[in-house]
């Protein structure tokens, strides 16, 4: 019986669905059918808060006045039950009683701060992503919050740019994966319920390629690499019913994406038929005055709205010009209604018309606030996304018998520098610094402390007593890295070392002769050869957030054996730079480091990176064996398996990621020499052997090709499975034919 209503309920979904998109578009036709072009335009105008996120605007009191005159559609930096509530209140004193939208930038956590996005992303675990966003929704939607800012979906090869921080890393399909599993934690399957947020894919588009890593530079890529590589991960998002997208700041190839009907209008309102809205970043219609391609606020807001911006954020170009470029047909009545139903039916979907105050509830807020489980699922995530980079001699886990642990470095017992960028409602006292999360776990070891500088350790006046604390110890946890406020936005960095006097540090507590385990933190790659080449072990931590000191001790006391997988590309020195694992051929490729005499190659490094793509260690050791094809032949329309036995060889229960990745031989645009086609974690025993596999299809194959188009050539590939993109276990070879 219960099973029968349940196919009945599944059976009538989609008719329900639809007429309840039916009725919000009736709605929304009535509402438009009384509201006035100024309105109209009011729905249009998104306004900050107190805070800021951009360059400062106008006075909150008049921001209020516009509020109450039903000139402002919608918040940003507007947060907590209270505040919401009380600026609700003066929008529906308007005319049609509107409510707002607030929205912010709940990017890694909301109270309960979870690792930076690019750290999540090194777990690759996709369930845990999708629960830190969940734990996000479900605190920010209790406090008033119906929008976020996130996932950022820009994919980007230069850790030189500061917001490498903020997305999945360089790899298409990871990212593709990860933006649509942060898109659902977000927004649950369907939006409506108090506990879901709207997702926003940002920023469209290929915003991660800035010129030289310069945050707001200029892009310039063919067509091919913006579809093949910066457009996937928004599809995805899409795909997974990502209710807005925001464009980005940058100009691509000559156009700011902002002003680009081409991105905006053709590829994502036509060719993909979003249905949502497209906010701008922050005054990016303004900022096309200075870029040079609007004449002036007015030119700018008829070139924005044409080309498919709906909402102008803190640019004031539409509550100024909007209405008059209306008037003189500058901008078709049909453009400006098709902006604003987009707005409204996501205030219709969201149920604000019928409880303006649905998402501020005081009561459920503190319980939201306070829900022990949140801080469980932030420690688990942290120590999923933690890379183990190098362990020399076993080095780690820590050996039970270290009974004197010196706990030395500026990030030791920093609490604010675990958090990272973009915290929004954490408190800093709840955060768990490294050294506590030690001092909780060590037992009977004795722990010391010695910070040796301040975090950036610009100066360095603790130094000896750093020493003299490394000599009276087994084993030295080194903290260091960059500080929170180094990675983000506008935190582009030309040097991206380990800042200040930190190389000279650890050179002098390796020097004791003692063990050293660094532990680094960062919101990006950084270059750190001496450490590399020295340490005994290295665990990469990110800015791990909240939990961030109880899930280090977690993996370096061997409670957690560590999994991450690194998201991004290690270089070895900043000349290298864009630097990525999905290299393309040349016609003069080094197949010999000892021979580069007229090879696409440095004289003064090596093209290698310092650590590849997909590159993390376990405490376990992993065989694979076994690989096969379930034929080395593929008709179109076909799909073959590949398959291997993976199996624990080491002491430890752990958790590898096998990587699957292609390589087209031949074909009419020159194929990188591995792209990632997809990855599975696999839990085992000690001993424990498992067969995995793969299911290998048209798309597999597919590439962005001259006539614009998806599709797969017939011809040879190479299918390789490993541990790492430096690491492959085994390769196949696989023809497609032509019939
Ligand atoms: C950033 C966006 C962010 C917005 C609002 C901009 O400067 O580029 O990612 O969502 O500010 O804070």
């Amino acid at each position: 019986m219960m099973k029968l209503r349940h196919l009945l309920a599944a059976a009538l979904l989609p008719s329900f669905a639809f007429a309840q998109d039916a009725q919000i578009d009736r709605k929304v036709n009535e509402l438009l059918k009384k509201m006035t072009l100024e309105e109209k335009v009011g729905q249009l105008h998104q306004l900050s808060g107190r805070q800021f996120t951009g360059p400062e605007s106008s006075k909150f009191a008049d921001k209020l006045a516009d509020i109450r005159a039903g000139k402002v559609g919608s918040m940003l930096n507007v947060k907590g039950v209270a505040e919401t509530r009380e600026i609700q209140a003066l929008a529906l004193q308007s005319r049609l009683r509107i409510p707002l939208l607030f929205s912010l930038d709940v990017i890694h956590g909301y109270k309960t701060t979870f690792p930076v996005p690019l750290g999540e992303a090194a777990s690759w675990d996709l369930e845990a992503i999708e629960q830190g966003a969940r734990v996000a929704a479900i605190e920010a939607a209790a406090s008033g919050i119906h929008w976020t800012f996130a996932p950022m979906v820009d994919i980007s090869r230069d850790p030189r740019w500061g917001r490498v921080m903020e997305g999945a890393g360089e790899d298409t399909y990871l990212g593709s994966q990860i933006a649509r599993a942060r898109v659902k934690g977000f927004q649950t399957s369907k939006l409506g319920g108090t506990d879901a947020i709207m997702a926003t894919a940002k920023h469209f588009a290929a915003y991660g390629a800035a010129i030289a890593g310069r945050d707001y530079n200029a892009v310039d890529m063919s067509e091919q690499q913006l579809h093949e590589v910066y457009l996937p991960p928004f599809k995805a998002a899409l795909d997974a019913g990502a209710a807005t997208f925001m464009n980005s700041f940058n100009t691509l190839n000559g156009i700011p994406a902002t002003g680009s009907a081409h991105l905006q209008r053709d590829i994502l309102k036509g060719e993909w038929k979003f249905k949502g809205l497209v906010v701008s970043d922050w005054a990016s219609i303004k900022e096309m005055v200075p870029h040079g391609y609007a004449a002036d606020l007015a030119d700018a807001a008829t070139r924005a709205l044409n080309a498919g911006s709906d909402i102008d954020m803190e640019g004031y170009a539409y509550t100024k010009h909007l209405a008059d470029a209306v008037k003189s047909g500058k901008v078709q009545a049909k453009l400006l209604d098709d902006a604003v139903r987009r707005v409204l039916v996501k205030k219709f979907e969201l149920g604000l018309f019928d409880d303006p105050y649905r998402f501020s509830d005081a009561a459920r807020e503190q319980a939201a606030l306070n829900d022990p489980k949140h801080r469980e699922i932030a420690r688990d995530v942290a120590r999923k996304s933690m890379v183990l980079l190098k362990n020399d001699n076993n080095a780690l886990p820590l050996a039970a018998g270290a009974k004197r642990i010196a706990v030395i470095g500026p990030l030791a017992d920093s609490k604010r520098d675990l958090e990272g960028g973009w915290v929004v409602q954490g408190e800093r006292a709840d955060v768990v610094s490294i050294l506590e999360g030690i001092r909780r776990r060590a037992g009977s070891a004795t722990v010391t402390h010695a910070a040796a500088c301040a975090p950036g350790c610009a100066t360095m006046d603790g130094l000896d007593a750093a020493v003299a604390a490394a000599k009276d110890a087994d084993v030295v946890v080194l903290a260091i890295g960059e500080t929170w406020d180094m990675s983000g936005e506008a935190k582009s960095r030309t040097d991206i070392g380990v800042p200040g006097q930190q190389n000279k540090l650890f050179e002098a507590i390796k020097a004791t002769g003692k063990p050293v385990v660094v532990v680094m933190l960062a919101g990006r790659p950084l270059i750190f050869n001496t450490i590399a080449d020295q340490a005994d072990a290295i665990l990469y931590a990110w800015f791990p957030g909240t939990e961030g000191g109880n899930a280090v001790a977690d993996v370096l006391f061997g409670d957690y054996n560590p999994s991450g997988k690194l998201p991004v590309t290690f270089p070895r020195n900043m000349g290298q730079l864009p630097l990525s694992y999905a290299q393309y051929s040349t016609g003069r490729p080094v197949l010999d480091e000892k021979n580069i005499v007229y090879k696409s190659a440095y004289i003064d490094s090596v093209n290698t990176p310092r650590y590849a793509f997909g590159h993390g260690l376990s405490y376990t050791s992993f065989r694979y064996s076994g690989a096969s094809l379930s034929s080395n032949t593929m008709r179109p329309g076909q799909s073959i398996t590949l398959s291997f036995d993976i199996a624990n060889s080491g002491k430890a229960a752990g958790t590898e990621t096998v990587q699957l990745y292609i390589r087209d031989l031949v074909s009419s645009v020159v194929r990188p020499l591995k792209e990632l086609k997809g990855f599975q974690q696999v839990r085992l025993q000690p001993g424990e052997q498992r067969r995995i596999s793969f299911t290998i299809d048209r798309n597999t194959l597919s590439f962005f090709n001259t006539q614009l188009k998806w599709g797969a050539e017939p011809g040879d590939f190479k299918l390789m499975v490993g541990s790492a993109s430096d690491d492959i276990r085994a390769e196949l070879p696989l023809r497609l034919l032509e019939k």
